[in-house]
């Protein structure tokens, strides 16, 4: 169960594969780790009972001012900063630690981010239509009101999965034409208004367009990997990345970058090996880890989670290319007019 350090509701967070993380990073007492992803404190607090000392991320204003008392507690060893993970080498420097001996991200949102309607991102409660972690910038409603339909097709296809993708879109700009979107249940309505919800569907049709809206108002996926190169900087020859995502598009980056930066790429067996790429990490095993029965059986959330772990090697980090994520190309998507 969640040992979560601040719990603000009566829902705690509780930490996903927790002895599957702990495992993998591995860390003795004084050793330092980076939390990307604070949340409530689940896996720092964790952490700090192994003896290690943490800085923990959250881009979320409400998770790090809900873990101050456990920078108390816990005697300096926890060192709590607000900011973006895809910074997260910077704002280890600034914790005065220029190097670490692991990585841990816990990537998404965490339940209390979605059990607080006025955060905007169940489907489920109404609250304003927001979505944004770290409470800046244009909200879902932003996107959703004025972002030209065909891009909205994009986002919802894209990073939803969702087929349905143009039908949701086209209803969107007829229903804005007529009164703007301002609420979650306005959103989720139109989206079962369109894909007419079955007694068979095991998930609420309005899933995946507000998981497409979630991970493009925050930049989800650029964020993740940034903080991947982030990590690949920071960490210490023999030091542990540890990565637990919860969709196929986010463990699919993180496959990608771990498989280019540990794997000499094939070529052809017939001629010499002409690959003389640095590998920056070395993965102990090759594919994900699931969450146990046991944990799925608890804790629904896991069922999706895959972990992936890797080892930093002595290889400095070479050149910069961000096509080995394989990024779907929706930065440039900020029209703003309509339609
Ligand atoms: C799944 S929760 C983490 C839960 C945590 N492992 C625990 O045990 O309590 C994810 C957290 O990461 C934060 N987050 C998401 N994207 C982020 C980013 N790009 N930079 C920093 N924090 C981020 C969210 O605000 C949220 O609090």
């Amino acid at each position: 169960m969640s040992s979560a350090v601040s719990p603000q509701n009566d829902a705690p967070h509780i930490p996903v594969m927790l002895p599957e993380v702990l495992k993998a990073m591995d860390l003795s007492k004084g050793e330092v780790a980076i939390d990307a992803t604070f949340g409530a404190g689940g896996y720092s607090r964790a952490i700090l009972q192994e003896g290690a000392t943490v800085v923990a991320i959250d881009r979320d204003p409400t998770a790090i001012a809900a873990g101050q008392s456990a920078v108390e507690e816990f005697d300096g060893r926890l060192i709590l900063s607000h900011g973006c993970f895809s910074d997260l080498d910077r704002l280890a420097h600034e914790a005065g630690y220029s190097q670490v001996d692991a990585v841990v991200a816990d990537i998404g949102v965490s339940s209390m981010q979605i059990d607080q309607a006025e955060r905007g991102f169940s489907f489920q409660k109404d609250g304003p239509l927001d979505m944004r972690m770290e409470m800046q910038g244009p909200t879902a409603a932003d996107v959703v009101n004025t972002f030209e339909r065909p891009d909205l097709t994009r986002i919802i296809g894209i990073l939803g999965d969702e087929r349905q993708a143009s039908r949701i879109s086209a209803e969107i700009a007829e229903r804005r034409a007529k009164s703007p979107f301002e609420t979650t249940l306005q959103l989720a309505k139109c989206v079962e208004d369109v894909l007419s919800r079955k007694a068979k569907d095991r998930i609420h049709p309005a899933t995946r367009t507000f998981q497409a809206l979630r991970i493009f108002v925050n930049r989800e996926l650029d964020e993740l990997a940034e903080a991947l190169l982030a990590a690949e900087r920071v960490l210490k020859p023999g030091g542990r990345l540890v990565v637990v995502t919860f969709h196929s598009l986010e463990d699919r980056l993180v496959k990608r970058f771990l498989q280019d930066r540990s794997e000499v790429s094939g070529g052809s067996r017939h001629l010499p090996q002409v690959d003389t790429k640095e590998l920056t990490f070395k993965q102990i095993k090759r594919g994900a880890i699931s969450a146990s029965k046991t944990e799925a059986d608890v804790n629904p959330r896991s069922r999706s989670a895959k972990l992936r772990s890797a080892i930093r090697t002595e290889c400095a980090v070479g050149d910069i290319d961000r096509s080995v994520f394989g990024l779907p190309r929706l930065a440039e998507l900020t029209s703003g007019g309509k339609r």
